[in-house]
């Protein structure tokens, strides 16, 4: 049967893509930031996930604001690295894993949780910037990916009460796939940042530690905050956040914290990045 193995959070700035792709990673303003993920893909050499469930949100670049769905699952074979405006970034395309990929859509729907279902899409910095900071450079991504894109754009978005519980609907899918798999589930975005308006360049460290510990042992308070909560305590863009419910969901009440780094600033967001392993013990 296909198993969820473990959880990792992680920001998924721009910039950050930037600098590994123009050689940038041991400047001195980077460095610190960098160094925070040297475990997780040591980590990941050992882990070797045969699939990655990546949940992660389009910044108007697959989607325009003229449609935009709450919650859109990717059930293509593969996906192409989009271009934001300067080219798409030089790392490798991206492998689906259709077969899982329409059976948690089958699942999930099921389970009244309306998915959009995408065929083709190309993929922005939201989701090939994790995959650099946890995998490096390598010629081929190392495992198959499917995309969850959520909306965290457009208002009105889904709270993180619906995505945690979205995040349960989906483990039930994932472990009743009859395939023997190793996958993860990754929740991106976040943590305290606002792009825009008077506010921007906002950043709450006290907020967004409380939020990593609550990661790992009392999510009950992170699924009662509302939507308007991120907006005035991690500012406008901190609403990323709630994709990282969708993870912690869909692993045990009980998880084991195997690393956890916070550093500020990288471009205009302070960077937050947990693994969590299913169960109380490693
Ligand atoms: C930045 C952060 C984001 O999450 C994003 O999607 C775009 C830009 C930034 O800090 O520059
Ligand atoms: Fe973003």
């Amino acid at each position: 049967m296909a198993r969820i193995t473990a959880g990792v959070a992680t920001s998924h700035v721009p910039a950050i893509g930037r600098a590994i792709d123009t050689d940038q990673t041991q400047a001195d303003y980077w460095k610190p930031m960098f160094d925070g993920f040297e475990f997780s893909r040591k980590w990941e050499e050992s882990e070797k996930p045969d699939v990655v469930f990546l949940v992660y949100n389009d910044h108007a670049t697959a989607f325009s604001l003229d449609f935009i769905p709450t919650f859109a699952i990717g059930v293509a074979e593969d996906y192409a690295v989009a271009d934001e405006g300067f080219g798409p970034r030089p790392v490798p395309a991206v492998e689906g894993h259709a077969d899982l990929a329409w059976h948690i859509a089958s699942s999930v729907i099921q389970q009244d949780f309306d998915l959009t279902v995408v065929n083709k899409m190309d993929v922005d910095h939201g989701l090939t910037v994790p995959l650099s900071l946890m995998f490096g450079q390598p010629e081929k991504w190392p495992c198959k990916v499917i995309p969850f894109a959520v909306n965290v754009v457009q208002y009105p978005v889904p709270s993180g009460r619906r995505c945690y519980n979205l995040g349960k609907a989906i483990r039930k899918a994932i472990d009743s796939f009859s395939e023997d798999l190793n996958v993860q589930i990754w929740g991106t975005g976040g943590m305290s940042h606002q792009l825009q308006g008077p506010r921007a360049g906002l950043i709450n460290q006290p907020w967004d530690k409380a939020f990593l510990s609550d990661m790992v042992d009392n999510v009950a308070r992170l699924v009662s905050i509302p939507p308007e909560d991120y907006i005035r305590e991690a500012g406008s863009e901190g609403i990323e956040l709630v994709m990282w419910l969708i993870m912690r969901g869909a692993l045990d009440d009980q998880v084991t914290e195997l690393h956890r780094h916070y550093h500020v600033p990288a471009s205009n967001t302070a960077i937050g990045h947990l693994i969590l392993k299913n169960g109380n013990n490693s």
